[in-house]
């Protein structure tokens, strides 16, 4: 059975650092794993070291505007499968899938309904899937996965970033994608909001499944653009996204 892991939350809380970290942690482990870049506005590859040249989105505008080019007798979604799989950046210790741009005006269902049965084969084959998505809700996982089993919601050490986490625990429910598990995971925290926040959360009955502190090293890699990945073993942040991982039985 495949595992699937979805990092969500507001815009700018560290979403994409904590997945780049969990899919480190990963990497350390016997599993197949697939790590998805779902945010338009594409970080991941950046944080974790690897060039990409297509996604996804690049793709579904291949298969729109050839459509009317191809034979009609032959397989369209077997086309679309074979150039997914292309897309495939095949990394030490893990694949990475990245989405890319967002839907341009015109109708994507055709595409998107064949993409849905293709993404849904493709998951099968790993052992767990991470993705990085965009901030909000709105657009989750743009309805190509139907099933999270964990969703982790990044806020920040704020009593209106849990305030937002609680929002967004309960939206969860109206989402097409069906959610397992809801977990909270507060970034850039220090060391006297943290135990303020584990009371705040208990009163908000949320399961903060962990506090991930300020790290000047993720702040100086950010400012040089060098990639998250490869972090240091003692870096502060790195050591309490392990531990979150080994909570979520990773
Ligand atoms: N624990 C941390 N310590 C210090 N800086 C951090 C930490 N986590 C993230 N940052 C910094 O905060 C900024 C936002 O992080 P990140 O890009 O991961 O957020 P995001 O939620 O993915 O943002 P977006 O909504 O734009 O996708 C970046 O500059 C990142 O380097
Ligand atoms: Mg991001």
């Amino acid at each position: 059975m495949t595992k699937v892991i979805a990092v969500t939350g507001k815009g700018g809380t560290g979403k994409t650092a904590i997945t780049t970290l969990l899919i480190r942690y990963l990497t350390n482990k016997d599993n197949l794993v697939l790590a998805v870049d779902a945010d338009p506005d594409t970080n991941l590859p950046e944080t974790l070291g690897c060039d990409v040249e297509k996604t996804v989105g690049d793709i579904r505008e291949y298969m729109l505007s050839e459509r009317d080019n191809l034979p009609p007798d032959i397989n369209k979604e077997s086309i679309l499968e074979s150039k997914i799989y292309e897309v495939i950046n095949e990394m030490p210790g893990y694949d990475l899938l990245v989405m890319g741009r967002p839907e341009g005006p015109g109708c994507y269902c055709y595409v998107n309904n064949l993409l849905r049965g293709i993404m849904e084969r493709l998951i099968e084959n790993y052992d767990i899937v991470i993705l990085d998505t965009a901030a909000g809700l709105e657009h989750f996982s743009r309805k190509l996965i139907h099933d999270v089993d964990d969703l982790i919601v990044v806020t920040d050490g704020s009593r209106r970033g849990l305030q937002t986490a609680e929002r967004i625990r309960d939206l969860v429910s109206e989402l097409d994608t069906h959610v397992g598990n809801v977990y909270v995971v507060a970034n850039k925290v220090n060391s006297s909001n943290r135990e303020k926040l584990k009371e705040l959360a208990i009163d908000l009955d949320l399961e903060l499944i962990g506090t991930v502190p300020v790290d000047e090293e993720i702040v100086n890699r950010d400012l040089v653009g060098t990639p998250l990945f490869d972090l240091p073993e003692n870096s502060a942040a790195l050591k309490e996204v392990n531990a979150i991982a080994k909570r979520l039985g990773l």
